[in-house]
């Protein structure tokens, strides 16, 4: 079965727990190597079996509307939009991040209809029938937008993990104010952590976005 993108995501953040890591501790310590081999594979065999989605579930074939295009997925049921973006769309879209995968740190953030939305939260199946921009769709390093271009410009990230789902958040705000001020730049951005405080200039970046007064994507 081909590895889907989605399990490495996982498994950069979880410690395999699996009978797999067990028998091999096991092992080790006691059985015979003969008899360990054979646990082995019959433990690799049902694994499989277990973590094989199309065996449990099936899959759908999903037409969604990503940053002006037609992108197919052929996913599971309950597979989120993120997860359709990140591991299972051709070319991947990786702008929209996989932090806390349950809806409260505004990483994953891609507009839908134009309002800003958390990705992890909304299944990819929920997700046909509506236009989708993700922070790819808003500009490109040659033309970017103007959230963007002020983030370079004012220096608005550290580790940058945070920042597509705040220039999307912003991106859309500044459509509906084009005018904030520092307050309204704060509560517009409270659904979405930087993990590095760079609030400060990101704050900046959004209001240096405002008074260029340029389109926002
Ligand atoms: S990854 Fe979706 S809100 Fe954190
Ligand atoms: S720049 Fe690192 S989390 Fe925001």
């Amino acid at each position: 079965m081909k590895k889907s993108r989605d399990d490495n995501d996982k498994k950069k953040q979880l410690p395999d727990p699996s009978r797999r890591t067990f028998l091999k501790g096991v092992g080790i310590a006691g059985a015979g190597a003969a008899v360990v081999d054979k646990l082995w594979i019959e433990t690799e065999a049902s694994d499989a079996q277990a973590t094989d989605p199309r065996v449990i579930s099936g899959t759908v074939r999903l037409s969604l509307d990503v940053n002006g295009q037609k992108r197919t997925v052929q996913v599971e049921p309950r597979t989120t939009l993120l997860n359709a973006l990140r591991n299972h769309a051709e070319p991947a879209l990786t702008g929209p991040k996989l932090v806390c995968d349950m809806g409260t740190c505004g990483a994953c953030t891609v507009l839908i209809d134009g309002k800003p939305a958390y990705s992890c939260l909304i299944l990819a199946v929920d997700a046909t029938n509506k236009k989708i921009t993700t922070v790819e769709g808003l500009g490109s390093p040659e033309n970017p937008n103007a959230v963007q271009a002020a983030f370079v410009e004012k220096d608005a990230l550290m580790c940058g993990f945070c920042t597509p789902g705040f220039v999307t958040t912003i991106s859309a705000y500044l459509k509906q104010n084009p005018n904030p001020s520092l307050a309204e730049v704060r509560e517009a951005c409270k659904g979405n952590f930087c993990r590095c405080g760079t609030y400060p200039r990101v704050f900046e970046a959004a209001l240096a976005a405002a008074k260029a007064g340029v389109k926002t994507g």
